[in-house]
């Protein structure tokens, strides 16, 4: 049996003041969770979330990470520097870094290895989007990311790994994937994982859905066999819908 896993994705949201407000509000709500509750936050949150979230079940996640150990990269932080704020879980690949940022496959790649390295729980995101949808690439292209990003690691460090499937149409839009589309793409990646690692591993390997996941929708994505768990945008940035969702078991 896989544990779910719930994580928020604050994106470029929360100053510190807001990041502790909202996750002093958000403890109480999520303390008898029965899946891992994390949340990633901007850089600049990370002290005030470590503060809020001590003594409780609520884990501390980043948003990106570099590659290199140290070095000249003006704006970037190493995998060393999260871990030493207290990061635990890193997000890499998201397809707003893909989109906006540059970020390749191949990058992606580079920093999921050191990520790895470090010790740090990778997310590592994957998706089609609208046109790649339609044209029929999304099982092929969802492979091609998985596999391109997990090059390099042993089975048990690719078994450890968490995957969102975020299909990048659904992404602060509103629209869902159906439960169905979701939980088939899933399916999709984690065969791709089996195929390479072996039936233990695609077993275990954890794999998210996300893109407008909310209260409303989050108990038939969860539902899904292949599903779970959430990387939630919108819905982190309130305490009261991240514990909805983050408590989709409970009534
Ligand atoms: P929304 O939940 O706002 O659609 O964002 C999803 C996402 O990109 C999480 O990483």
């Amino acid at each position: 049996m896989r544990k779910a896993i719930i994580a928020g994705n604050w994106k470029m949201n929360k100053t510190p003041d807001e990041a502790k407000a909202l996750v002093t509000e958000l403890k109480p709500l999520v303390k008898d969770a029965a899946c891992d509750v994390v949340v990633c936050v901007p850089a600049v949150d990370f002290a005030a979330v470590k503060e809020a979230a001590e003594g409780s079940n609520i884990h501390l996640g980043a948003e990106n990470v570099h590659w290199a150990k140290s070095g000249a990269f003006t704006g970037e932080l190493s995998a060393d520097m999260l871990k030493a704020c207290g990061v635990e879980y890193v997000i890499i690949g998201h397809s707003e870094r893909r989109q906006y940022f540059g970020e390749t496959d191949k990058t992606v790649n580079k920093r999921v290895l050191a990520a790895v390295e470090a010790g740090l729980k990778v997310i590592l995101c994957v998706g089609e989007n609208k046109e790649e949808r339609e044209a029929g690439y999304t099982d092929a292209l969802v492979e091609y990311q998985t596999l391109i990003a997990l090059n390099g690691l042993t089975e048990e460090q690719a078994s450890n790994l968490v995957i969102a499937y975020e299909p990048v149409w659904a992404i602060g839009t509103g629209l869902t994937a159906t439960d169905e589309q979701a939980n088939e793409t899933i399916g999709v990646i984690r065969k791709a994982v089996a195929r390479k690692y072996g039936a233990k591993a695609g077993d275990a390997i954890r794999i998210q859905y996300g893109g407008s996941m909310n209260p409303k929708n989050v108990k038939g994505l969860m539902a899904q066999p292949e599903i779970d768990g959430g990387l939630i945008g919108g819905a982190s940035l309130k305490a009261p819908d991240f514990s909805l969702v983050v408590n989709y078991d409970k009534d």
